[in-house]
């Protein structure tokens, strides 16, 4: 039997599973952290909390299983991305990493452009514009704030790849991952040295640079006695969150699309080719599968906007799903299901935290708009659903603007579950939308690529056709579907509008007196 494990170091949690060969999950396993906001917009975590969890899940996955360790025939490691660990000599942990999520880069993504010669050099040369959440302005910023830490820094590392150095003592990472630091020549799959010059950064900072179903290392004696993975079993590149769960729900050919709402929301397009947009307004990397890119456009707060209405405007669903037994998001979409499409003529703008895309807008701000007497609950919830599909369906159209058909829609995360939204989001998105046989997405992702690095298959495209299949559809409805096109026009002048009202809002938080 070959069995490979897939380890996602997420935000709130790491998840370990194991898969054979023909995907089938054997066991897994979930460990929680928490996040620690020591200013407001920062964002930090100690990476020791990662290892524990990388421990503890592993040794429960193997634990429960019915294969011995021996059978471990690879690990895929997938994780949040853009984070930054900074090890000094010794490999130790200079300060607590700084999250993707981190946002206090504001000066030096200023500086970064500046650098680089403008924003178009700078797209030119990392596929990217400088994003607060990225790794290099991380760097930047603790060279800027605190000097006699980044005098003892001597290698960085993004977080699945610290969880790599404790299990192999091994230094390395793999360009899906690469490509979120702003350091990565995406089209030519290497480190950037021209923009490392301009920013003055040692390029022995950063560790070699896999594709990732290539095993970039081995299991060490040390990450044996700590994980009970035996000595030697391969580890695989892995891949960034989004792109490794991008394999796990099949996102490996062009024309197939996945569209997951979970707190963030990400449109993810495989591309043969590394399609440039100068204005940068995509994501753009690497692809875990190699010679492919990726572009993903990211919505900042989509199931996010939902769970906040549940925590904070939600009380009474939740007492309702408590006493029923429910879900309490069942509960609201069934309240949602009450009013009509278009919600009698209520917006509501999801960017409760900013937005990255299209709008890369720190200042942009959510609410509701077109109230009116006749509004009720149902109305409020019908409206976060729809416009978050909308904010969702906004990256749709950049990537078909980018020249990538679409020609399949895959739902995955929260929004998939529902049967409203799965509606909302097939008449929103003008397709039919389909959910998959997997719903593990990066830890099954990891798990597939090490399927791959280990030989159990000879592509990426091969393991996915093997394993994931789409189980089941939702029809778009024509006329819905021909209300919310001219619904989409309104939703999007919605925010030119009042662009710079949301700006004059940050201003009066920021200075109220
Ligand atoms: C992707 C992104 C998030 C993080 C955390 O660009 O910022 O998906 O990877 O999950």
């Amino acid at each position: 039997m070959s069995v490979t494990l897939g380890i996602d170091i997420g935000t709130s949690g790491t998840k370990t599973l194991a898969i054979d060969d023909r995907g089938t999950i054997l066991a897994s396993a979930s460990a929680e952290y928490p996040c620690s906001h020591p200013n407001p917009g920062w964002s930090e975590q100690d990476p020791e909390l990662w290892w524990d969890a990388t421990i503890k899940t592993v040794q429960s996955v193997l634990a429960a299983a019915t294969f011995a360790p021996a059978d471990v025939k690879g690990i895929g490691l997938s994780g949040q991305m853009h984070g930054s660990v900074f090890l000094d000599q010794a490999g130790a942990v200079i300060r607590p990493a700084l999250l993707w999520n981190d946002q206090r880069t504001a000066v030096e993504c200023r500086e970064i452009e500046e650098r680089a010669g403008g924003r178009e050099a700078l797209v030119k040369m990392v596929a990217n514009p400088a994003l607060t959440g990225f790794t290099a302005p991380k760097l930047l910023w603790v060279r800027r704030v605190e000097p006699a830490n980044w005098d003892r820094v001597r290698q960085v590392l993004l977080p699945k790849d610290y969880v790599r150095y404790r299990l192999t003592g091994t230094f390395a990472t793999e360009v899906s991952d690469a490509s979120g630091t702003l350091l990565l020549d995406v089209v030519n799959r290497r480190w950037s040295r021209e923009l490392l010059g301009k920013l003055e950064i040692d390029p022995s900072l950063l560790p070699p640079c896999y594709e990732s179903p290539e095993v970039s290392s081995v299991v060490s004696e040390t990450g044996f006695k700590a994980t009970g993975v035996p000595k030697g079993t391969p580890v695989v590149g892995g891949g960034g969150d989004q792109p490794a769960g991008a394999v796990g729900n099949g996102i490996v050919r062009q024309g197939v699309v996945s569209a997951t709402i979970g707190t963030s929301g990400v449109v993810f397009a495989h591309a043969d080719q590394p399609r440039f947009d100068p204005l940068g307004r995509l994501q753009r990397g690497c692809h875990t599968v190699p010679g492919a890119w990726h572009l993903m456009g990211v919505v900042l707060s989509a199931g996010g906007s939902f769970r906040w209405f549940r925590n904070e405007l939600g009380k009474a669903e939740v007492a309702r799903g408590k006493e029923q037994g429910m879900d309490p998001y069942y509960v609201l979409t069934a309240e949602a299901a009450l009013a009509g499409p278009g919600a009698e003529g209520l917006f509501f703008l999801p960017y409760l935290t900013g937005e990255r895309t299209p709008h890369f807008d720190p200042d942009a701000k959510g609410g509701w708009i077109g109230l009116t007497i006749r509004h009720g609950r149902p109305h409020l919830i019908r409206a976060v659903l729809e416009g978050v599909t909308f904010a969702m369906r906004d990256s749709l159209e950049l990537i078909r603007e980018m020249g990538v058909s679409i020609n399949q829609i895959r739902l995955s995360g929260g929004g998939a579950r529902n049967p409203l939204w799965r509606q909302i989001q097939a008449d929103i998105y003008g397709s039919d939308v389909h959910t998959l046989n997997s719903s593990d997405g990066p830890a099954f992702g990891a798990a597939l690529l090490a399927q791959v690095g280990t030989g159990a298959y000879r592509s990426v495209p091969e393991a996915c056709d093997a394993t994931i299949r789409t189980v089941e559809s939702t029809a778009v409805d024509p006329k819905v579907k021909a209300f919310y096109d001219k619904s989409f026009v309104v939703y999007q002048k919605l925010y030119r509008d009042l662009r710079e009202s949301f700006r004059s809002i940050s201003e009066l938080v920021a200075h109220p007196s």
